[in-house]
């Protein structure tokens, strides 16, 4: 759990903030940060304490202005072909935990800053946040998920716009073409991220896992292949005693005492 570019601050009740701290290089991704990135799924899946997590970037001006260019620069065809392969595996692992992540966006989210961001589970976003995927101005196309991920949060037409014109995107165009989920107010963003998150965790804890498994596997199914995972899913959620819990609470008209399982 050590980490070299992260700043974790975990609260007890079960939210964990990661913090991308490289603030002056706007917190952009060297392979330091995807290894940190990583091994932060992989200890947050492991650890029952941290129930949902929200990740940011240090300093006012940026979330991620993307990956680290100085890196990029000396990056061959293989190498990069290993690099998209790392970092892809490290925002697919983040995106797969079955506890809540979200991005709170709090400047530039660029490149490998708007690929992370639409790797979480959903996005709020400071006024000032700008996204952008402009890696065709530097000869190259995203490599962590950015041509798979923004047609499917925002289109196949706007998308293609977005990545081949490189251009930014405010936090209000954003928030109108689906980009991020809410614009928040000024200085606000970490606590309703944290408001969010538990809200979250006041529903049943089996029932967020299996619906953060369901949306995740039923997305790129056919309609009924993902009819049938759902089923599956609800099948599992009316077999757990928070179910139990959950419908007897409401009969009873009090609050549920769920358990998550
Ligand atoms: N990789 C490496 N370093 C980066 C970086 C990146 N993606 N983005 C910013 N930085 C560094 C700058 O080189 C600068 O470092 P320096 O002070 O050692 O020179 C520092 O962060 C501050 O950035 P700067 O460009 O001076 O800030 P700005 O306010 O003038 O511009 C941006 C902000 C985000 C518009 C600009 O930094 C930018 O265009 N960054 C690259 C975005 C990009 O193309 N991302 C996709 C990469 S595939």
């Amino acid at each position: 759990m050590a980490y070299t570019t992260l700043l974790l601050e975990r609260s007890p009740d079960g939210i964990a903030v990661a913090t991308i701290n490289r603030p002056d290089k706007l917190n952009a991704l060297n392979g330091a940060v995807i290894a940190d990135l990583a091994q932060l799924a992989a200890d947050v899946a492991g650890d029952p304490e941290t129930r949902a997590l929200i990740l940011t970037g240090a300093g006012e001006k940026a979330f991620v202005a993307g990956a680290d260019i100085g890196e990029l620069a000396a990056v061959d065809g293989d190498a990069g072909r290993d690099l998209a392969t790392r970092g892809q595996a490290a925002f697919r692992a983040l995106e797969r935990l079955e506890k809540p992540v979200i991005a709170a966006v709090n400047g530039f989210a660029l490149g490998g800053g708007c690929e992370l961001a639409m790797a979480c589970h959903v996005r709020l976003a400071s006024p000032n946040a700008k996204f952008g995927q402009p890696e065709v101005k530097l000869g190259l196309i995203p490599g962590y998920g950015g041509t798979v991920r923004l047609p499917r949060l925002v289109g196949r037409g706007r998308a293609t716009e977005l990545l081949l014109s490189a251009r930014m995107v405010g936090a209000e165009e954003a928030e109108r073409i689906g980009l991020v989920n809410r614009v928040v107010e000024a200085g606000t963003l970490l606590d309703e991220a944290r408001a969010l998150a538990a809200t979250m965790l006041g529903m049943g804890p089996l029932a967020i896992a299996l619906c953060l498994r369901t949306i995740d596997a039923a997305l790129d199914a056919s309609l009924d292949d993902g009819l049938a995972i759902e089923a599956t899913a609800f099948g599992t959620a009316c077999a757990s005693d928070d179910k139990a819990e959950g419908t007897a609470a409401f009969l009873e008209k009090r609050a549920p005492v769920f358990h998550g399982r």
